[in-house]
């Protein structure tokens, strides 16, 4: 602090603020407060939301910053002392000062200017949080969401980091963490991940690990019992971030599917007075159904639209541990998950606040590098004749494996290289796998395929040797199913025509022009209609 600096009838030095009364006969000099001085003037990048920077000096003589919106001080004087005093700042106990105090906090300037925002996240190439920012430009965080465990302690690679090393659940809840900042970097669209399993599975502890990434996992988490409006502005203050979310069965049947949507669009309804609320981030949840199923109990179905935006993910990995693989030492998986448990309450942090200047300060490389990874994850892992919404969950496994990666790379993780993309891989199979529960045209291909891969021994090769219990023909790239094999056998229980459509529309069925679904074919010198369907489907996933 400069020796005195006077602005209009305050003089500042390092004793604290007077004012200079001058009205009398003689001058007085009335203490305000202990020192307290302007250092910006901030305003948020479409010029609104004006504030001042602080700089106080607490009554054990360390330096603190305090950010006030000016709007605060119009509304309500007493939050805005009550956050200064908070802070450490000492009013004097002369009458005047509490009225003087607020006139020095409104009419005191500072030349240097910086830029605001009312949430985390990207502003220009910097990334701020509630404590802080990354990149060369400073940029104040405005916003009043301050109390969600954004914070650091102890050392997370060492302590929760390391043990999810060998287990393809945890690998990939961590990974989800650090793809959340890079979904704007590569311009992809927010969206989640629900880990669907029974109780005591170890579901909240992967989310919990996911959430030590940023912050302490107790606090960290978001609660559900939240009303729509609440949860709009939760989701904008984990802007560029990752929202961690328990319990989807907690959520009314009847309202998860919009919800969901609505975290994953990321804007909020606009509202007379208020800006829309605007928010892009990645999103973990855990219950013991599927969306799908939880819906279904409140008697809605669910839409692809949803489907895709919280892609579904047996937590069972199949090992006879339950979320868990590998237990490192422990000596069971309830003691591992406890270990976990714990663990994440102590050492949180760390890795989010070393990521973050890596991405800031090589933006471009991180970008180019997170890029290519996706591409090569993307396409290693494509299905053949996939439809709709297979490409676009396959692209956010792949933002996921990428970023796991590009943490491991820069020595944050303590996982080996290659680990989180076959993390991400596991992942992506189980949600296929779960895929085939409730998307009708991959239903209609399982049922077609399984029926060809089971009966393969009734098709007759054309010109070959008669088969007992024909169900069909099989010639060089397709399968001849008989109508009424197709009928009865195949789709017994359902809508032949629908399966037939939905062949049609995965690209596995000959036809002989629009509107026909079954195809004209010269068997034996005759022609008869069968259904035609390329034998490429058996190697369809
Ligand atoms: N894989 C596991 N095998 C056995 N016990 C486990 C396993 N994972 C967790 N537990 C036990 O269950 C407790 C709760 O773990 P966690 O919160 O992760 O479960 P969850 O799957 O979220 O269950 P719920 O559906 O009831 O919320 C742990 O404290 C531990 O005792
Ligand atoms: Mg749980």
């Amino acid at each position: 602090m400069e020796d005195e600096i006077r602005f209009d009838d305050f003089l500042i030095n390092e004793e604290g603020v007077f004012y200079l009364d001058q009205r009398g006969e003689r001058e007085e000099i009335i203490p305000v407060c202990s020192p307290l001085t302007a250092t910006a003037t901030t305003r948020n990048t479409d010029g609104n939301d004006w504030g001042k920077l602080f700089s106080l000096i607490d009554p054990a003589g360390d330096e603190k910053q305090y950010h006030m919106r000016n709007a605060t001080l119009a509304a309500s004087q007493s939050a805005v002392i009550s956050d200064l005093v908070d802070k450490g700042l000492i009013v004097s106990g002369h009458p005047k000062a509490r009225g003087l105090l607020i006139r020095y906090l409104g009419s005191i300037r500072s030349q240097r200017s910086l830029l605001s925002s009312a949430k985390p996240g990207w502003v220009n190439d910097s990334y701020v949080l509630p404590d802080g920012y990354f990149g060369s430009q400073e940029i104040i965080y405005s916003g009043g969401y301050r109390d969600h465990g954004f914070g650091v302690s102890g050392d997370w690679k060492n302590n929760v980091g390391k043990f999810c090393s060998g287990n393809t659940r945890l690998l990939f809840a961590a990974s989800t963490a650090f793809a959340a900042p890079l979904l704007s970097v590569v311009e992809m669209e927010g969206g989640g991940f629900h880990f669907r399993g029974k109780s005591s599975v170890g579901k909240s502890t992967a989310l919990e690990v996911a959430a030590s990434v940023y912050g302490s996992a107790g606090k960290y988490l978001v609660n559900w019992d939240t009303t729509k409006n609440a949860l709009e502005e939760v989701s904008e203050a984990h802007n560029d971030g990752l929202m961690v979310i328990d319990e989807l069965g907690l959520v009314d049947g009847r309202i998860v599917g919009p919800t969901l949507y609505m975290i994953a669009n990321g804007h909020g309804k606009s509202r007379m007075q208020q800006k829309k609320r605007r928010w892009r981030v990645m999103f973990l949840t855990s219950g013991e159904v599927s969306l799908a199923e939880h819906m279904a109990e409140a008697g809605k179905e669910t839409k692809n639209g949803q489907e895709v935006r919280l892609l579904d993910i047996a937590a069972d990995a199949g090992a006879g541990m339950g979320l868990f693989e590998n237990l490192h030492s422990f000596g069971g998986p309830a003691e591992f998950a406890n270990y976990l448990k714990a663990a994440t309450r102590n050492h949180y942090g760390t890795p989010l606040r070393k990521f973050l200047p890596i991405l800031t300060a090589s933006q471009a490389s991180v970008e180019a590098e997170c890029r290519s990874q996706i591409e090569a994850f993307t396409k290693r892992l494509l299905p053949a004749n996939t439809t709709g919404e297979v490409p676009r969950a396959l692209r956010r496994f792949g933002i996921v494996a990428a970023a796991g990666e590009i943490a491991t790379a820069n020595k944050l993780t303590g996982w080996k290289v290659g680990e989180a993309i076959t993390a991400a891989e596991h992942c992506f199979k189980a949600w296929m796998e779960y895929r085939r529960t409730f998307d009708p045209t991959a239903k209609a291909v399982d049922r077609v395929r399984t029926f060809i891969v089971e009966q393969e021994g009734r098709f007759e090769l054309i010109g070959g040797e008669a088969v007992n219990g024909k169900v069909g023909y099989k010639k060089k790239s397709a399968y001849l199913i008989l109508p009424d094999v197709f009928r009865d056998e195949v789709c017994a229980g359902t809508k032949p025509e629908e399966v037939a459509e939905h062949l049609e529309r995965a690209g596995f069925l000959n036809t002989s022009g629009t509107n026909r679904l079954k195809k004209q074919e010269r068997i034996g010198g005759a022609l008869a209609y069968v259904y035609s369907v390329s034998d490429r489907i058996l190697e369809a996933a």
